[in-house]
């Protein structure tokens, strides 16, 4: 067997291991994680890429971005599964340290990295840090400097690509606190963009080692023409600058974003069919430019992690309230959307909530549910499943179809969390943030303990 599907008994079970065996073992709410599958996805990623580009440049390396979920034991699988890690902050770099992997694997990204992140990085030696700023060049210039050292640094511009995604999470158009502008207007100095003048100052600092450009046009992007589009302008940008100011970028980075599916409607490609797209877009350019493609490296996050996840979850308080048109802007129950007739929709409470999945309070996010602990031959009834938070906001599926004699006690399982909600949990309400359990060979392993009322207590210094 393998992978998430019904036991004998109907209960929904990862690698023979059933959702109730775990509820007993751990409770809920819990993310559920199948190890397999992301050391699968992982090494997909890897091998896709590589093919793409092995006569272009003899491979890509895949940087996992770890803000998307870390935690040690997820670091170390990276490393064994031959990618490095992306990090963005001095946190994640201790998860990194802790798990044993060698700076040179490692990168650091953010757009206010502080002094003690820099040094942190340059202690590690790291293999990059992303540079996402003037400012922040100088920065690093100076520590690197004044600890006698140098610093292995890639620029972040923003090539101006529209990616079609939610406007918190596209990243690469200019007006935004990401990365160097490369529009020519970007600077005090005429004719002069933002990025150039990083390049050129960069090459002019003695502690500073610039190994190439970087960008990242946003998330949950499942077109491949923007990341081929931004790899033309950076290719082109490169050449232009090793061209100038004599210099070689031996690496380009195109960053992550590459997305999932959250429900039916969403059409993600696989990861062979994005390389190939990219690879042929840094080709051709090479080529026309007549430039050494330089060494590529991506750092998607979700399109690891987020389908190797569900949470799950206990039902509890249900009720059912009218409404006239159901299923807002989403178009899965269209066929009910009659505006003369009244629907019921039943509201189905869980256990977790915005605190442990806030995507779709914050990007409107959509999601499935299913019935985990049993199957159901029950008609199919418009469920709204919402959180315990003391906010009407708090959804967790805003439209579904869940049988209509779903009950308190049943376990309800919501597919594609792994990526950016644990990450993105929080203790409000103080409700304790859920654990993590990696299921591989039909064991389970708690990867992250989930918190207790001592852990939610503990900060608070007291009367
Ligand atoms: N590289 C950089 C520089 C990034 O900023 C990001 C994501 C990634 C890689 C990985 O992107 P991915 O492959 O996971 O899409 N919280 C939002 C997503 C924020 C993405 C931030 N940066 C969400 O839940 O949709």
């Amino acid at each position: 067997a393998g992978g998430v599907e019904r036991d004998n008994d109907g209960v929904l079970a990862v690698d023979g291991l059933s959702v109730t065996a775990l509820k007993e073992q751990f409770g809920t709410p819990l993310f559920v994680m199948d190890e397999s599958d992301f050391r699968s996805r992982a090494r997909a990623f890897k091998h896709a890429f590589d093919e793409a580009f092995a006569d272009i440049c003899g491979g890509v390396d895949v940087y996992y971005a770890g803000k998307s979920f870390l935690c040690t034991a997820v670091a170390a699988w990276v490393a064994e599964e031959g990618l490095r890690l992306d990090t963005c902050s001095g946190g994640e770099l201790a998860v990194a340290a802790r798990a044993g992997i060698k700076g040179e694997n490692l990168g650091l990204h953010g757009n206010n990295k502080s002094d003690a992140e820099i040094s942190r990085a340059l202690d590690m030696e790291l293999g990059r840090i992303v540079v996402d700023s003037l400012d922040e060049l100088e920065r690093v210039a100076k520590i690197a400097s004044a600890r006698g050292g140098r610093a292995k640094v890639m620029l972040r511009l923003t090539p101006g690509v529209h990616a079609h995604t939610h406007e918190f999470i596209a990243t690469a158009h200019e007006d935004q606190k990401f990365g160097l502008s490369m529009a020519e207007d970007s600077t005090e100095q005429a004719g002069l963009s933002a990025a150039e003048e990083a390049v050129a100052a960069a090459t002019s600092y003695s502690s500073i080692e610039l190994l190439g450009l970087h960008c990242h046009i946003g998330s949950q992007i499942f077109e491949p023409d923007g990341f081929a589009l931004a790899a033309q302008k950076l290719l082109v940008f490169l050449a232009a600058m090793q061209e100038k100011y004599s210099i070689t970028l031996p690496e380009l980075d195109l960053g992550g974003g590459y997305g999932i599916a959250y429900t039916p409607v969403d059409t993600p490609r696989p990861p062979a069919e994005i390389a190939t797209a990219m690879a042929a877009v840094v080709r051709s350019t090479c080529a026309e430019l007549g430039i050494t493609a330089p060494r590529i490296s991506i750092e998607p996050g979700r399109a690891i992690v987020g389908s190797t996840t569900f949470t799950l979850y206990e039902v509890g308080t249900l009720k059912t309230v009218r409404v006239d048109a159901p299923a807002s802007g989403s178009g899965k129950t269209a066929e009910t959307a009659d505006k003369n007739v009244t629907h019921p929709r039943r509201y189905v409470s869980v256990d977790g909530g915005m605190s442990d999945n806030a995507r779709p309070v914050l990007y409107d996010a959509d999601y499935s549910a299913i019935l985990a602990s049993r199957t159901s031959s029950a008609a199919p009834q418009l469920s709204r499943v919402v959180g315990k938070h003391c906010e009407s906001g708090d959804i967790v599926v805003r439209d579904v179809y869940l049988p209509e004699d779903v009950a308190a006690g049943d376990l309800l399982a919501v597919p594609g969390t792994g990526a950016y909600c644990w990450a993105l949990s929080s203790n409000y309400n103080y409700l304790a943030r859920p654990g993590v359990v990696a299921v591989r060979d039909g064991n389970a392993r708690l990867i992250v303990r989930g918190e207790t009322e001592e852990d939610l207590l503990n900060r608070d210094m007291g009367v």
